[in-house]
Order: C-alpha cells, then sequence, then structure tokens
C-alpha cells in the first residue's frame, strides 16, 4: 500500500544512534533515518554517493581538507570516492539519508559500527488505514 511517512514517528522507532533504519525505496535508492550521537569513523565509498539531510540538530561533515557544518532543513552529497566523517555539533542529530541500496554504512571500514542488514520502519500509517476512512 502506497502510505505517507511522518519523520517524527519514524526517528521515534529508532534506538540505537549510527545504526540506520530504511524508511523508503526508490528504485534502487533507499530513504533511511539516523540518529549521530558524537563522531563516526573515518570512510569511504567507492560507488554510492550520499546524500544525508538534516533533520533535527546540526551536523559538521568533516572531509580530510575542511569542515562542513550542515543545519535543518540543509543537505550535504558527499561524492563517492571522497574520505568523510559525520559528527553531531551538540547531542544529538537527525538525518535522512538518500542514497544507494547497496550502501554500507561504514563504506570501506568495518568496525563495531558496521550494520550489514538494515531493519525497516514500521509504517504505522497503515495500521490506522486499514480501519477505513471513517474509522
Ligand atoms: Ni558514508
Amino acid at each position: 500500500m502506497i502510505d505517507n511517512v511522518n519523520l517524527a514517528d519514524a526517528f521515534g522507532q529508532v534506538s540505537e544512534a549510527w545504526r540506520p533504519m530504511i524508511a523508503g525505496d526508490i528504485n534502487d535508492f533507499q530513504v533511511k533515518v539516523v540518529k549521530l550521537v558524537g563522531a563516526f569513523h573515518w570512510h569511504k565509498h567507492d560507488i554510492e554517493d550520499e546524500l544525508f539531510l538534516v533533520v533535527a540538530g546540526r551536523l559538521r561533515m568533516r572531509f580530510r581538507d575542511r569542515n562542513v557544518e550542515v543545519d535543518p532543513g540543509e543537505f550535504i552529497i558527499v561524492p563517492h570516492g571522497v574520505e568523510h566523517l559525520p559528527e553531531a555539533i551538540g547531542a544529538e542529530c537527525h538525518v535522512l539519508l538518500l542514497e544507494p541500496n547497496t550502501t554500507l554504512n561504514t563504506g570501506d571500514q568495518r568496525n563495531a559500527r558496521t550494520v550489514h542488514c538494515l531493519d525497516t520502519i514500521a509504517a504505522r500509517g497503515r495500521t490506522l488505514n486499514t480501519k477505513g476512512p471513517n474509522a
């Protein structure tokens, strides 16, 4: 069923920092939601470009030659092959990711934060809709 996704609800289902959850599929791309706390690890993706859209909090994207700070309502695209290190500014940052479904969160690195199989957020709207428009 085609349905809307509420971002506040989606982020409410994310319980672990740095563990993205799938919020939708667009052909070979995926929309993911992820909570950032502190700093990640240096990595790159040999093939995939990644879009980071900041929904809440602030993001510092560190590159080898400079840092870019990304505010809510802004996004940054990290091209494939470019080393990057995302970092939350402040306590926590909520980020919507748009990237190919082959993208591994830690890229060319393997560590304790590597997640090979992502969970999908529950579509709460579907449950409501089964009762019909007059429920
Ligand atoms: Ni990355």
